[in-house]
C-alpha cells in the first residue's frame, strides 16, 4: 500500500495528489467514478483529511476531478473522455530540478521592481545609469567595426579580451596572468557558478564570509555544499577561523570578498591578507577572491588584491565589468592555473558554447581605450559624493535608530538598526511607500540588519529615499 514520504522535499499533499492522477490515468478510477472519501483516504494514507482536501482541490485546480456537494468526488468526464490530451502540469515541473528558486526577500524585492519601476531603489547592487559609461560605449561602438564573422568563438574567451585583461590586471591589479591562465564570463556569478559546479561536489565543506553575497544566492545550497561561516568583523575574516574550520570540518575551498566586502564595505586588513595566504599553502586549501569593487575605492590607492600577492597559486581571481563599468555587458572573468582554466571553459563549452562576441569586443575595446581611465576617476567621485548624500541623510533622518561604519569603496552601506526588527515587516512597510533596500538576513546575518546600495537609485532620490525609509522603520517599530 503505498503511503506519501515524509521526508521529501516535495510537500504531502502534492505527493497525494500527484498518486491520485497516476492511478486515474492507469485507469483505476474511470472518468466519472467516485474516488474514496476525503475520510477514508486520510485514514488510508496516515495523514490529517486537511492534507487529502489540498490534494483534491489540486487536482480539481487541473481539472481531472470535480467536486459535487453532497456527491463527493468524481473522475471528471470532460477531462478524461472528451479531452483525452491532458496539458503537463508545468507547476509541478517548475518545483523539479536541482537548482533552488531565489530567496523569497530577493523575489519580492524583484517582483516590486517589476510592478513599480518608480520605486527607490537602494536594493539593486549595480550602478545607476550617469555612473556607467554609456557615451564611451556608444562611441566605441560607432568607431568600430565589430566582426565580420560571428561563429562559436573560444569557449575560454575572446582572445583580444583576454589579452586586454592581461595588461589590465598587471596594470590595475598588480596581477601577472597570461591568456592561458583567464577564463571570460558572463560575470562574477557565472565565475562562481562554474565553481560551485565543477570544482566541488555535493557534500563537500566550505567557507563563506558571514555576512556574504553567498548567502543570497541559493546556487551553494542547489550544488549541495555544506556552508560553514566565517564571521566579518570591521577588518575582514580571522584567519585562525579557516585554519580552525578546516580542522574541524575539512573545508576545500573559502570563498572571500576581501575589498569592500558586499554587504558590510569591509576591507581585509593587511596582515589578515598575509595571514590567509599562509594557511591557504600550509593546508593547500584554495581561496575564491570574489574582487568586483576594489577600483571602486573613492580615495587613494585601492586595496591590493589576495591574488597579487599569491606566490604559490592559491587564489582563484574572480572579477567583474559590472560594478566598474556596466552589469549589462555581462563580462567578467577568472584568473585561474590553466588546467582549471581549461575544465571550466570545457564546462562552458557544454553549456553554452561560450559567451556571445560582441560584449567581448566592446569590453576588450573599452579596457584598451583612452575612456577607461578618466571613465574610473569619474566613477569613484560620483561614488563618493552618492555615498555621501546617503550618510547625510541617514544621520539626518534616523540618528538615534541605525548604526554603520562609513564604506572607503563598493556600492553599499551596512546598517545596524538599534530597535529590534522584523525584516519581513520593514521590507513591506518600505514597498508600501516607494522604497527598496535588502533585509540584512539575505546575507545571513540576524534580523536587524539593512543593506542599502547607493549607487542605484538616482542621485536626487537618495534623500527622499531615506526619508521614506525612515517612515517605514517607524511604521514597523510601531507595529
Ligand atoms: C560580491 C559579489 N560577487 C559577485 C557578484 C555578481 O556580479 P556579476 O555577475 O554581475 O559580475 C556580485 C553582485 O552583486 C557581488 O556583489
Amino acid at each position: 500500500m503505498w503511503k506519501p514520504d515524509r521526508h521529501s522535499r516535495q510537500p504531502l499533499y502534492e505527493q497525494i495528489a500527484d498518486h491520485i492522477e497516476q492511478r486515474i490515468a492507469y485507469g483505476e478510477f474511470p472518468p466519472g467514478s467516485l474516488l474514496p472519501s476525503e475520510r477514508k483516504l486520510a485514514a488510508e494514507l496516515g495523514v490529517n483529511r486537511s492534507t487529502v482536501i489540498m490534494a483534491f482541490d489540486e487536482l480539481r485546480a487541473t481539472g481531472i476531478v470535480e467536486r459535487r456537494t453532497g456527491s463527493g468526488t468524481r473522475v471528471s468526464t470532460t477531462k478524461w473522455e472528451i479531452a483525452p490530451k491532458h496539458t503537463p502540469n508545468w507547476k509541478r515541473y517548475a518545483q523539479g530540478g536541482q537548482f533552488l528558486p531565489n530567496l523569497p526577500f530577493m523575489r519580492k524585492i524583484r517582483e516590486a521592481l517589476t510592478r513599480d519601476p518608480s520605486l527607490i531603489d537602494f536594493a539593486s547592487g549595480e550602478l545607476a545609469a550617469d555612473l556607467a559609461p554609456i557615451n564611451e560605449i556608444a562611441a566605441l561602438m560607432s568607431e568600430h567595426r565589430y566582426t565580420s564573422y560571428l561563429g562559436y568563438d573560444n569557449p575560454q574567451g575572446y582572445i583580444p579580451l583576454r589579452q586586454a585583461l592581461v595588461s589590465y590586471l598587471a596594470e590595475h591589479r598588480n596581477i601577472r596572468a597570461t591568456e592561458a591562465s583567464i577564463l571570460v564570463t558572463s560575470g562574477s556569478q557565472q565565475s562562481l557558478y562554474l565553481i560551485t559546479q565543477c570544482l566541488l561536489s555535493p557534500g563537500d565543506a566550505v567557507a563563506i564570509e558571514d555576512p556574504s553575497y553567498c548567502y543570497s544566492l541559493p546556487m551553494f545550497q542547489s550544488a549541495g555544499l555544506r556552508l560553514f561561516r566565517l564571521p566579518v568583523d570591521p577588518y575582514g575574516v580571522h584567519p585562525e577561523d579557516v585554519r580552525a574550520l578546516y580542522k574541524k570540518h575539512r573545508i576545500k575551498m573559502v570563498f572571500t570578498n576581501p575589498n569592500f566586502h558586499n554587504p558590510t564595505g569591509t576591507v581585509l586588513a593587511a596582515e589578515r591578507r598575509k595571514q590567509l595566504l599562509e594557511a591557504a599553502s600550509e593546508l593547500a586549501l584554495p581561496i575564491v577572491e570574489d574582487d568586483p569593487f576594489s577600483l571602486t575605492a573613492y580615495e587613494g590607492t585601492p586595496p591590493s588584491p589576495l591574488k597579487s600577492m599569491d606566490e604559490i597559486g592559491s587564489v582563484l581571481y574572480i572579477g567583474s565589468f559590472s560594478k566598474i563599468a556596466a552589469s549589462g555587458l555581462r563580462i567578467g572573468w577568472m584568473v585561474a592555473p590553466r588546467e582549471i582554466a581549461e575544465r571550466l571553459a570545457d564546462a562552458r563549452q557544454q553549456m553554452d558554447f561560450g559567451l556571445s562576441v560582441i560584449p567581448q569586443q566592446v569590453a576588450a575595446q573599452f579596457l584598451s581605450s583612452s575612456y577607461f581611465a578618466p571613465h574610473l576617476k569619474r566613477l569613484r567621485m560620483q561614488l563618493l559624493f552618492k555615498r555621501d548624500l546617503l550618510v547625510e541623510a541617514l544621520n539626518k533622518e534616523l540618528p538615534d535608530l541605525i548604526r554603520f561604519a562609513v564604506p572607503s569603496g563598493g556600492l553599499h552601506l551596512w546598517c545596524k538598526l538599534v530597535p529590534e526588527i522584523h525584516d519581513g515587516r520593514l521590507l513591506e512597510e518600505g514597498i508600501r511607500r516607494g522604497v527598496v533596500f535588502v533585509p540584512g538576513s539575505v546575507y545571513g546575518s540576524d534580523s536587524g540588519f539593512v543593506r542599502f546600495t547607493f549607487a542605484r537609485a538616482r542621485t536626487e532620490d537618495i534623500p527622499a529615499g531615506v526619508a521614506k525609509f525612515a517612515e517605514a522603520l517607524r511604521a514597523a517599530i510601531g507595529g
